[in-house]
């Protein structure tokens, strides 16, 4: 059996695979996002908008420790499938079942690291940003010509973000309507369906929580620090 336990498709049996910090920083990813779009865009209120930027900036953080630290379909390792793999799946993807997977499929994990890095990027870019009245809490850092461009690529990344949470949320809806696996419901429970074939042994063992809530403090403790770092622009 390889590291990712394909199997084929006749879901029996409920398998763990998503530990309780990847799921509730998923969702809360999915929260932050909204309202940092919706203080920018609908409110207009900038502070709002910084604020849901550091939730987004902390998640994020978060995740790329958990990457490394968290139970086995969390960690990166498991994101990593060779060149033929991703060859084969995508063009079977419209034939009849696909594998599954219990972590990500291929180009899932693709799609993943993906927006993992396009939002680490739009969190980093706010901290230099600034629309003349408010100002990242990095920006009096660099000169005011660099600020203005990394101002643009913030806008400018904004778009990228729409058509990869776009794609990701199409995504989703194939799977669960066309190709009928429940992924939703386990990004909530946290269980996949698998066929009963598939051993206990390759589900998640519980993770170590207070080590997600040390690495969760010290993103914390880290992004408030930025925040408050702002300098006076020179
Ligand atoms: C701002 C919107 C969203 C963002 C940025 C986002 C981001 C992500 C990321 C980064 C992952 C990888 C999880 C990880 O390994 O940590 C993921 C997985 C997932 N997301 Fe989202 N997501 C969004 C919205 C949604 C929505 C609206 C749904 C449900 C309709 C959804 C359902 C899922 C599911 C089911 C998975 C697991 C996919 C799998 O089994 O491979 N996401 N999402
Ligand atoms: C990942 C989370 C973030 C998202 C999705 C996001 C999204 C946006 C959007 C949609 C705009 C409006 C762009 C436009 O109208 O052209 C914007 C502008 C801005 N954001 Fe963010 N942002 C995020 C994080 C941050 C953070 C952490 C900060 C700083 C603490 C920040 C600071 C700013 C500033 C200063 C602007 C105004 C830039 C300008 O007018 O050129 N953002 N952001």
């Amino acid at each position: 059996m390889s590291k990712h336990t394909p199997s084929n498709v006749s879901y029996k049996k409920s398998i763990r695979v998503w530990d309780l910090p990847t799921r509730l920083l998923h969702w809360g990813l999915v929260i932050s996002i909204g309202y940092a779009w919706f203080a920018v865009e609908i409110l207009e209120d900038m502070q709002q908008h910084f604020y849901a930027g550091y939730s987004v900036l902390t998640i994020i953080l978060f995740r790329l420790a958990w990457g490394f630290a968290g139970s086995r379909y969390a960690r990166f390792g498991s994101f990593f499938y060779t060149p033929t793999e991703l060859i084969n799946y995508t063009s079977r993807l419209f034939k009849g079942p696909s594998k599954s997977y219990l972590g990500h499929n291929p180009l899932g994990s693709l799609s993943a690291l993906a927006m993992i890095f396009a939002l680490l990027f739009q969190a980093s870019t706010g901290l230099f940003s600034s629309d003349d009245y408010f100002h990242g809490p990095l920006s009096g850092l660099i000169e005011s010509p660099l600020v203005s461009r990394i101002s643009s690529l913030h806008s400018l990344n904004v778009d990228i973000l729409i058509a990869l949470v776009g794609l990701h949320i199409a995504a989703i809806m194939f799977y669960q309507f066309y190709k009928k696996e429940k992924l939703i419901a386990a990004m909530f429970t946290g269980r996949k369906p698998m066929p009963a074939e598939a051993s206990q042994k390759h589900g998640i063992t519980a993770p170590n929580l207070w080590l997600a809530l040390l690495i969760l403090i010290i993103c914390i403790a880290f992004v408030y620090y930025l925040a408050n770092a702002y300098l006076e622009p020179s």
